[in-house]
């Protein structure tokens, strides 16, 4: 299949983007488009787009930034959020230091469409080299005049509710990263109590494109309700780990053969995890479009692609409890049911993998149910996705490790 190439082009060099590497490839006409034609025009053109953010939830770009322009207030601020850090999930990393100059364009972009007088690019405290990237691509716009409003960098924790954007607010006002309770938003009242735009940094790249070739040429891409292309990662169960484009339409077997190169050692795929945070697929699925609407009744969404692979050999129980005792151990403590939740999944798990599991599959998604909604920040959803997907899909399995007499009930 055709990949169009919006946000990694062809490049001679693994160096991140200079100013005039970038400029020669129409590099900050986005923003020249974008002042000549007013922040009026450019949110017409992220709507025309169907633009959707990338850091995980999928919220419509110009729905997000209409409500911080008409948002009161003499104060406004935007911030990019590359604070990555789901296991699996390298996309934002090897942008950010790649095309570090992109993610820069964008921010202007959101700032300028929303009335920000200053930006923010957020990293964590691990990124070395997309730290060295945003600091050179800093000086090179600043030296050439290219910054309409000042632009700093913060750099987080790094833990993984850091990247959740209101403990990334907190993180910039200087206090420890953790979720704030919602409502305000972020549009409404953010930093320092004021307007803020937050936008994923792939969210960003593409913004940038979009007001460089326009809206309407975005929306060409993709399918009905999924428009433009999207960043994945492969990791070290196929041939040719990496970051890829591709897409929306673009089927998972595209990524996982196509860009991939299959899985290693001639081991045979039998699901996989679109995302840490998601519904597993099962090896049937490879040829389901990659969009929004169908994957939705599957149970599950793209995320932020870091695709998780189940084969063959994977041992489905053991695999699962790292993934619930990741969340347990992210979990900033913040809210007892999001404790409670992601501890007992732990504990249920390892009962289940001890065969001292009865009633595990009921209690399990008890737990999730009573949950949801209890948690000031969705990871409390995203710890459930996961564990209970993978209770479904590999229902056989947790059967067998829970031991006779532990079956889930029909
Ligand atoms: C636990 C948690 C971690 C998150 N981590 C990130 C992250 O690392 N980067 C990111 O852009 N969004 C992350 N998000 C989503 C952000 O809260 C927010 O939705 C996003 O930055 C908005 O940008 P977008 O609209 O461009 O997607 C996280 C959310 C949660 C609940
Ligand atoms: S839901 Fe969980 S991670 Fe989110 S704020 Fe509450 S305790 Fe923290």
């Amino acid at each position: 299949m055709q990949t169009p190439a919006l946000l990694l082009p062809q490049r001679p060099s693994d160096a991140p983007e200079t100013l005039s590497e970038y400029r020669a490839r129409g590099g900050y006409g986005g923003l020249a488009n974008a002042q000549q034609h007013g922040a009026i025009w450019l949110r017409s053109e992220v709507t025309a787009a169907g633009l959707r953010g990338r850091g995980g939830a999928a919220f419509p770009t110009a729905t997000k930034w209409q409500l911080a322009a008409d948002a009161a207030g003499d104060e406004k601020f935007v911030v990019g959020n590359g604070g990555e850090h789901e296991p699996g999930s390298d996309k934002d990393r090897y942008l950010v230091a790649h095309h570090p100059h992109a993610v820069l364009e964008g921010l202007l972009l959101a700032g300028f469409a929303t009335g920000a007088q200053k930006g923010y690019v957020y990293l964590i405290e691990d990124m070395t080299a997309q730290r060295a990237a945003i600091e050179q691509a800093l000086a090179e716009a600043t030296a050439a005049g290219l910054l309409p409003f000042p632009v700093e960098l913060h750099l987080g924790p790094t833990t993984y509710v850091a990247g959740e954007e209101t403990a990334a607010l907190e993180s910039i006002e200087g206090k420890p990263a953790k979720p704030r309770q919602k409502p305000p938003f972020p549009g409404q009242a953010g930093l320092f109590g004021k307007p803020t735009t937050v936008n994923n940094v792939e969210t960003l790249a593409h913004v940038a494109w979009i007001a460089r070739e326009g809206g309407a040429a975005f929306a060409a891409i993709g399918t009905a309700e999924s428009k433009g292309t999207l960043l994945f990662t492969l990791g070290d169960e196929v041939v040719h780990p990496g970051v890829y484009e591709l897409p929306f339409g673009a089927t998972y077997r595209d990524l996982i053969e196509g860009k991939g190169g299959g899985l290693k050692n001639g081991r045979t795929l039998r699901a996989f995890l679109p995302a840490m945070s998601a519904g597993f697929l099962l090896a049937e699925h490879l040829h389901v479009p990659i969009a929004y609407e169908t994957l939705r009744p599957l149970g599950t969404g793209p995320g932020c692609g870091g695709v998780k692979i189940v084969d063959d050999t994977t041992d489905v129980v053991a695999m699962t409890i790292g993934i619930a005792e990741f969340f347990m151990k992210e979990q900033c403590g913040q809210c007892p049911p999001c404790r409670m939740e992601t501890n007992q999944f732990v504990h249920i798990l390892k009962a289940v993998q001890a065969a001292k599991g009865p009633g595990y599959d009921d209690k399990m998604k008890k737990l999730a149910d009573f949950s949801r909604k209890k948690g000031r920040c969705s990871l409390i959803e995203m710890a459930a996705a996961p564990v209970i997907s993978a209770l479904s899909c590999f229902a056989d399995d947790f059967a067998r490790a829970a031991g006779p007499g532990a079956a889930p009930e029909a």
